[in-house]
């Protein structure tokens, strides 16, 4: 049996049974060496469109297609034996009708191998969510800050400011609790915003620049290794990977220059055969 059976790893339901109880890890993986590094670690891998922005340098996420999912999708399912493994399902792929949202989420899970899709609140979102449920595919949600909604919203803004944008988001995460959602994630919106959402839906919350009372927390893997250039507010770096591969890179640029590399140890000397 394949190492990479779903029977092995965790579960939607397994995550969903975690509500209150232990909390969440969860980090975005892109491709199968850090997969298989994150795995021992992590109950969840996702498989975020923040990949266009972190892996591709794309100025956001719209202009990630459903090819380039795929492709990052099977990478980290390949590296990974053990966490359950979730893919982002890009702008234009799912809003604008189930049937579509259907097909597209169909090829990801058939093509990747993983578990289950992420879908933005946007509207729809829960008749969406409720007809991939019903048809075998675990949706988690994702509300407050929607990177997707970029565009209309001006930017990438926290949510929670005012009243009615508070009872937006608490309406988006009720609607995905009640549609199905095996979990929501809740990212940049005030505390007590993401605490009141979290005694309100029964699917475990998983927190981005949200509140350590969620029901798990996720962050950007090259955020948290200090990779990208820049570090949102919410952001704690556990590591300074630029320094580390500039240094690298630094050193090995000198030693090629200076002719100190290869040296005596990294070269192959065969014994010149018997004529
Ligand atoms: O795309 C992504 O990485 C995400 C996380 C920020 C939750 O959606």
């Amino acid at each position: 049996m394949s190492k990479h059976v779903a029977a092995s790893r965790i579960t939607a339901p397994q995550i969903r049974g975690r509500k209150g109880g232990e909390k969440l890890v969860c980090l975005t993986a892109y491709t199968a060496p850090m997969a298989a590094l994150l795995d021992p670690h992590a109950d969840l891998l996702l498989v975020g469109d923040s990949l266009g922005m972190v892996v591709h340098g794309l100025p956001s996420t719209v202009g990630v297609t459903l090819d380039m999912m795929i492709l990052h999708g099977r990478a980290v399912m390949r590296g990974s034996s053990r966490a359950l493994v979730v893919v982002d399902l890009p702008f234009g792929t799912y809003e604008s009708d189930p049937a579509t949202a259907y097909r597209a989420a169909v090829r990801v899970m058939q093509e990747t191998g993983c578990q289950a899709v992420k879908v933005e609140a946007c509207a729809g979102a829960a008749e969406t969510t409720a007809f991939l449920v019903g048809r075998g595919i675990p949706v988690i949600s994702h509300v407050g800050l929607r990177p997707q909604a970029a565009n209309v919203d001006g930017g990438f803004k926290a949510k929670g400011r005012t009243d009615a944008e508070r009872q937006r988001v608490l309406a988006d995460a009720r609607a995905a609790d009640e549609a199905g959602a095996f979990a929501i994630v809740v990212e940049g919106v005030a505390a007590s915003l993401a605490d009141e959402i979290t005694e309100a839906v029964s699917a475990p919350t998983i927190g981005i620049g949200a509140s350590p009372r969620c029901d798990g927390q996720i962050l950007v893997i090259d955020d948290m290794l200090g990779l990208f250039e820049w570090t949102p507010k919410f952001v704690r770096r556990y590591g300074d990977m630029r320094a580390l591969i500039s240094n690298a890179a630094e050193a090995y640029a000198a030693d090629v220059r200076a002719g100190r590399f290869p040296g005596q140890a990294e070269l192959y000397a065969f014994k010149t055969p018997a004529p």
